[in-house]
């Protein structure tokens, strides 16, 4: 199992590039399904989650090169719709397969994804969205087998804006007869870069990034070289690194746009913060003010997968912030490891009560998910003495080799098999 030595008490001075965005390449990935034809992206992170998914994408028969940042996909030749259950529970984002194989076979046969570190992760709106535009679904013995009937155009009201059920709904309308209309969608950066990439293989989408997107169905869709957008939560985590270690930072290839709750915070919470066009410029005096308030809420309103890494840098700020994870219940996991490390943090359900303390130590901790590990990393940059992040499994799954990215800037941070 791999793990993270972090020595503490370095400041980060020097620039780095943003790459590829994982949650927007995810579904991009899976559309490139639908165009029977030859796929460029341009920008894709190298991350573990890319891999599954560039595995699940040759399983049923698809040629992917990965050179670079450079992926090529031609899916002129499909072999099976059903996709290899042990690669589903690796990754849920295989959800998104859904939509793109539908719209191509018309059938598909998908284990029921697990829920994952940060909670059950339901597919209920998914599925519901899917059955609406004509999809017969039979869940059985731990597998849906979906057969398209008539794949019609609809109105789509999702009970609550699901980045994914967004996403698959939009796919799979792509191809559907008619015209439809997904009612309270999510309005995240990544389902923009879907949108255009999409039109750009000759579909008829508009609306995202709004509460309303419109749909209008395509029987032919071809081939295309896409660039995916900058990595919006990289981009957060390496901004609360340069903060918590103090320093000056500068971050390229940023959508400054997109990542505007997380720059305020930083700002408030006392760092200097300049934007200049696709750079963003950070100075640090390591001395924070608490922030009071702190909501999770759905895009444009401050992301939850910056939600740990925001906490990291509260625990050394000076009064007390509270923060309320509203869009996932379980995403908690990392309190428990931060407090080892000498954090003061009381949780009630989805509110955390950060007390700032003068400054962690070093300690033996371990990443549960995602971001949580990633906010572990950024605790341990601050911490006196060295600290150790197990699992880095996690972490590599969202960061293309984070030791590389933070060594970069001058922190002590190495890798450990
Ligand atoms: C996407 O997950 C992202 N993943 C997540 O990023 C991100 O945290 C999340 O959106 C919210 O922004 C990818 O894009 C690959 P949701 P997704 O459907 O689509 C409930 C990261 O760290 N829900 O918007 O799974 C769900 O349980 C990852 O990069 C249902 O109840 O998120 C959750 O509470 C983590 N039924 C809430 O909605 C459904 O059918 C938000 O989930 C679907 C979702």
């Amino acid at each position: 199992m791999s793990r993270l030595l972090v020595n503490g008490g370095n400041e980060l001075n020097g620039e780095l590039r943003i790459s590829g965005a994982k949650n927007a390449v995810l579904p991009i990935l899976a559309a490139t399904l639908m165009n029977a034809g030859e796929n460029i992206l341009f920008d894709c992170p190298r991350l573990s989650d890319v891999d599954a998914m560039i595995e699940i994408l040759r399983a049923i028969g698809c040629k992917v090169e990965f050179n670079n940042s450079m992926m090529r996909v031609d899916s002129s030749v499909l072999s099976s719709h059903e996709i290899p259950e042990d690669l589903v529970r690796e990754m849920r984002s295989s959800i998104f397969l859904m939509g793109p194989m539908l719209a191509r076979c018309g059938k598909i046969k998908i284990s029921y994804p697990g829920g994952c570190e940060i909670g059950p992760r339901p597919i209920d709106l998914h599925l519901k969205a899917l059955r609406q535009l004509g999809v017969e679904i039979k869940e059985a013995h731990g597998f849906l087998e979906c057969e398209v009937i008539d794949l019609k155009g609809t109105e789509i009201n999702l009970d609550y804006p699901s980045v994914g059920a967004t996403e698959n709904a939009m796919l799979i309308a792509v191809m559907a007869k008619g015209t439809t209309r997904i009612r309270n969608s999510a309005k995240e950066p990544e389902i923009v870069d879907l949108q255009n990439y999409l039109n750009k293989m000759g579909a008829k989408i508009k609306g995202a990034g709004t509460s309303q997107i419109i749909i209008e169905g395509v029987q032919k869709l071809s081939g295309v070289e896409h660039r995916v957008m900058p990595d919006r939560i990289v981009a957060g985590t390496m901004l609360v690194a340069g903060a918590i270690a103090g320093g000056e930072i500068i971050l390229k290839n940023v959508m400054v746009e997109h990542i505007k709750p997380v720059i305020s915070k930083i700002r408030e919470a006392g760092c200097m913060l300049i934007e200049e066009g696709n750079s963003l410029k950070l100075k640090s005096t390591r001395k924070f003010n608490a922030i009071e308030v702190t909501k999770t809420l759905p895009y444009p309103g401050f992301p939850t997968d910056m939600q740990a890494q925001f906490m990291s840098l509260m625990t050394i700020a000076q009064g007390t912030s509270i923060i309320t994870e509203t869009v996932f219940e379980n995403r908690y996991k990392h309190v428990d490891e931060l407090i080892r490390m000498g954090a003061k943090i009381k949780v009630d359900g989805r509110v955390a009560v950060v007390q700032g303390v003068k400054r962690l130590t070093g300690a033996n901790v371990t990443a549960k998910d995602l971001r949580g590990g990633a906010a572990l990393v950024l605790a341990g940059l601050t911490a006196e003495g060295v600290t150790i992040v197990n699992n880095l499994k996690h972490i590599d799954r969202g960061y293309d080799m984070i030791d590389k990215m933070l060594r970069k800037l001058g922190a002590e941070v190495y890798r450990m098999n």
